[in-house]
């Protein structure tokens, strides 16, 4: 439908209660039908939360450090989008992976209850990655005024409310549920659950951690390497790192870039005090039955 062509922002859709892209929605057959191999890897997270970061540590990870073989092609094509679609076709995420050998990296934003049934039943690695909600919203804010796909985000102070609510109406749903789901799963289903604010603060150790999970041993070199490459600055300007390939008909980059800041904490220049204690309030009790150890500053 032309609804939802390359130039006009999608329309949203329920699956059961989590409103998704229109255009994702349409082709929910597809995705819920999908099979993971027992050797592929998940890298899960709610949009803005750090996923693009993850990806690029893990696929050199899994090259040993080679940046050479890291620059073989954009993130979306070296790992795919699970549940994104797309007006041609051949561009989804499921047609993209089905052409792919095991073990495949595969990105998703889909909430955990929505995963395909097939993750479950492989047990398959799965990489979760948090960011505190405030600089999470906040990128998000921006991503959704660059990205001409996503629904028109409207001004900040209703987004945060948007953002806040129980039903939550942007695109993947509820932060507070989408953290929550993957983090009460987390022993029992081999997530590895990790924090941006973390990466950030010693990216050595938390790379170390995932190579770790995924059974890899980096010497120190391939570990020093890999932090370098992995930097903000690096990956700004890696054309297989920063989404330049995406065109300007989608990304608007003269509203925002894909990596914006890349900082903990830009919250504070957007949450006025008055929003920042409404925030604080309504976090400490939607987070009340699940208290996650989120770094609002590091
Ligand atoms: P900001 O908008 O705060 O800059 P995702 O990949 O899940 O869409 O997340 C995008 C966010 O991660 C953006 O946040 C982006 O700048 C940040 N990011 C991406 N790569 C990063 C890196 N190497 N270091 C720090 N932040 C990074």
């Amino acid at each position: 439908p032309e609804e939802c062509s390359v130039d006009s922002r999608c329309a949203l859709e329920e699956v059961r209660g989590v409103p998704l892209l229109e255009r994702i929605a349409a082709h929910w057959d597809r995705v819920a039908a999908f099979q993971a191999f027992p050797q592929d890897l998940l890298i899960a997270t709610y949009p803005k939360a750090g996923t693009t970061w993850t990806q690029e540590i893990v696929d050199l990870i899994l090259h040993g450090g080679d940046a050479e073989k890291a620059r073989r092609a954009p993130t979306h094509i070296r790992m795919p989008f699970l549940e994104m679609a797309s007006p041609n076709p051949a561009l989804a995420g499921i047609t993209e992976l089905e052409q792919m050998e095991p073990p495949r990296v595969i990105k998703t934003h889909l909430p955990i209850q929505l995963l395909p049934q097939s993750f479950r039943e492989t047990g398959c690695k799965v990489i979760y990655v948090a960011r505190n909600p405030k600089d999470n919203m906040v990128s998000y804010f921006h991503f959704d005024r660059m990205n001409l796909i996503q629904p028109e985000p409207g001004p900040w102070a209703s987004y945060l409310k948007k953002f806040m609510d129980g039903k939550c109406k942007l695109a993947w749903g509820s932060w507070y549920d989408h953290v929550k789901g993957y983090w009460k799963e987390k022993d029992r289903r081999n997530i590895l659950y990790l924090f941006f604010e973390d990466i950030k603060e010693n990216p050595a150790r938390e790379i170390q951690r995932i190579a770790k999970f995924l059974g890899h041993h980096l010497s120190e070199e391939i570990l020093h390497n890999i932090v370098q490459l992995t930097t903000f600055d690096a990956m700004q300007e890696n054309p297989m790192a920063n989404y330049s390939s995406i065109p300007d008909t989608i990304f608007d980059r003269k509203v925002s870039h894909f990596l914006r800041k890349g900082e903990v904490g830009d919250w504070k220049n957007h949450l006025s005090p008055e929003e920042n204690a409404a925030f604080e309030t309504h976090y400490m009790e939607t987070m009340s039955d699940c208290e996650i150890p989120f770094r609002f500053v590091i």
